[in-house]
């Protein structure tokens, strides 16, 4: 399918109204090998001796959207870097596609079909001009001038960051360069994008728009994996994570996993805040939903408000 533009409407700054990359995901296709599909089958992994993930059995759909939550040391990051190769399992194995990260011969395909955007932004800029930084990687690919400019134009427009193209790097804001960095990534029309706390540097909108960024990409067909210590974020998943030193304590719908606020509270997580609000009313004797939709939430107390 084509990944069409993003709505202008949806976005912080004004994006141009071209077309985005073509991303071959076939939506629906629910095989292990399909196009962004991730299966971790009994993967354990230790820095030296000291392990860090044990034993994660962990299926990604191509066109799901995962959120991996977890306390610090958790290991996360390090569940991410395992789906583009960056790190391989000491024990088990990661499937991408269909391919073994471990397999030599695929890694390139597998950093390719997996683009990860890291915390940092500032740590992820390679050249000085908005528009050298995203086309770094389609450079390397062997492409035409042409086809890589179209690149650039069309990653730029999807996070809405053409209008800065010929911009200085360290002139944007930290929001806007983390969306310079997505932009780097998507020009390389990957299948599946980690987002490892892409929002962590960020204030509460610019955050917010990188993860509705990141549900636009989904909606069109990207699997993405979002690594997350905001459990907002968390709420328009279709599968919550959640690590608790190197193992998967938690998996489900968010509303599977936000409804056990004990087991979270042991792994040292809070309940969004929505749910949170959503529950003490509940305990007030006020009948409202379970809170994992903020819009719906704020909806029934109006409601509730105007039939006071
Ligand atoms: N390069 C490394 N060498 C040795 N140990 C490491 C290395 N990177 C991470 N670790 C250890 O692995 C464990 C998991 O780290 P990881 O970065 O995956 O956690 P995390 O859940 O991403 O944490 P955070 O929320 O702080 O980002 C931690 O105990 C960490 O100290
Ligand atoms: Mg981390």
């Amino acid at each position: 399918m084509t990944l069409k533009q993003m709505p202008e409407s949806k976005m912080d700054t004004g994006a141009s109204n071209i077309d985005s990359p073509d991303i071959p995901v076939e939506r629906g296709v629910s095989s292990e090998h399909g196009p962004g599909a991730v299966v971790f089958d009994d993967v354990s992994f230790s820095y030296g001796d000291r392990p860090v993930l044990r034993h994660i059995n962990l299926k990604i759909a191509p066109d799901e959207f995962v959120a991996v939550l977890g306390a610090n040391g958790s290991g996360k990051s390090t569940l991410a870097k395992h789906i583009n190769a960056l790190l391989v399992p000491t024990h088990g194995r990661v499937r991408v596609e269909g391919m073994d990260t471990a397999d030599a011969q695929h890694v390139n395909d597998c950093r390719r079909c997996a683009g990860m955007v890291f915390q940092n932004p500032d740590n992820q800029t390679v050249a000085s001009i908005v528009r050298d930084d995203v086309a770094f990687g389609p450079e390397n690919l062997g492409l035409s001038p042409e086809q890589i400019k179209q690149r650039v134009d069309d990653a730029l427009a999807t996070v809405a960051m053409r209008s800065h193209a010929n911009d200085e790097v360290y002139s944007l804001s930290g929001g806007q360069k983390q969306r310079v960095a997505i932009a780097g990534v998507l020009a390389m029309q990957p299948h599946i994008l980690i987002l490892d706390e892409p929002g962590a540097m960020l204030d509460m909108r610019g955050r917010r728009g990188i993860t509705r960024v990141a549900h636009e990409l989904n909606d069109q067909g990207m699997t993405v994996v979002l690594i997350t210590h905001f459990m907002e974020d968390a709420l328009g998943a279709d599968k919550v994570v959640v690590l608790d030193q190197g193992e998967i304590a938690m998996e489900g719908a968010p509303r599977e996993v936000f409804i056990d606020a004990e087991r979270l509270q042991e792994l040292r997580l809070e309940l969004p805040f929505s749910v949170k609000l959503a529950e003490d009313l509940r305990n007030q004797g006020i009948q409202v939903g379970l809170g994992l939709d903020e819009e719906a939430l704020e909806e029934e107390l109006c409601q509730l408000f105007l039939n006071r």
